[in-house]
């Protein structure tokens, strides 16, 4: 017996800030098929962070929108939603995005924004958690488990409906650096594999 997945094609927009490790990975997994919707477009404030480098070298749409481009909040918006529109985009994914996401994207896009946390929200979220700063808190709390939260956004930081998490144990001999390691790795494993389950969803 032959089963048809349903699956459809979004045009994706990835929102990153920094290294590009989960933008990577989400890329690799479409060039593999697992993905199989189209990452249409970069955003980002960062014109010379890794996640812009890798768009430039494998000739990914990309555009850097920033406050120092953009001074006005209005005017930043009103780029990134006719970039958005321009593209097409349906769906958008942030990959470690470090500004909040404008009101009218939100409005529009609303139940088709996804993030990853590094850790397991409700707990280690919010503004300033980001970076080693959530490894930090985590391991200063004591606390044996730590992880990965993929949820949707909304106007709060790290607040939307909870899509997946994962967990990993906190070791003795752990640190900051070996704790956000472990996450990441799962992170790239996760995050494309629920964009995949996403498309399904939306088939
Ligand atoms: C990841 O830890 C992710 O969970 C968080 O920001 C980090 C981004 O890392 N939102 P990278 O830029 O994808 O390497």
């Amino acid at each position: 017996m032959i089963i048809f997945v349903k699956y459809i094609i979004l045009n994706i927009c990835v929102f990153a800030s920094g290294f590009g490790s989960n933008f990577r990975a989400i890329y690799r997994a479409h060039k593999k098929g697992l993905i199989k919707s189209n990452i249409k477009l970069l955003i980002s404030n960062n014109s010379m962070c890794g996640a812009v480098l890798y768009a430039q070298k494998h000739k990914i749409a990309f555009e850097h929108i920033s406050s120092f481009k953009y001074p006005k909040a209005d005017e930043l918006e009103t780029k990134m939603m006719s970039v958005l529109i321009k593209h097409k985009i349906d769906f958008i994914v942030l990959a470690g995005y470090m500004k909040k996401i404008p009101d009218s994207i939100l409005n529009k896009y609303s139940g088709r924004i996804i993030n990853i946390h590094p850790a397991l929200l409700p707990a280690f979220g919010g503004e300033g958690m980001y970076g080693l700063n959530v490894h930090r808190a985590v391991l200063e709390s004591g606390v044996k488990c730590s992880g990965l939260t993929i949820h949707y956004v909304d106007k709060e930081y790290d607040n939307g409906k909870i899509i997946f998490q994962k967990s990993v144990k906190v070791e003795e001999e752990d640190d900051e650096i070996s704790l956000q390691k472990k996450i990441l790795k799962l992170e790239h494993k996760y995050y494309p594999k629920i964009i995949s389950e996403i498309e399904k969803e939306y088939g």
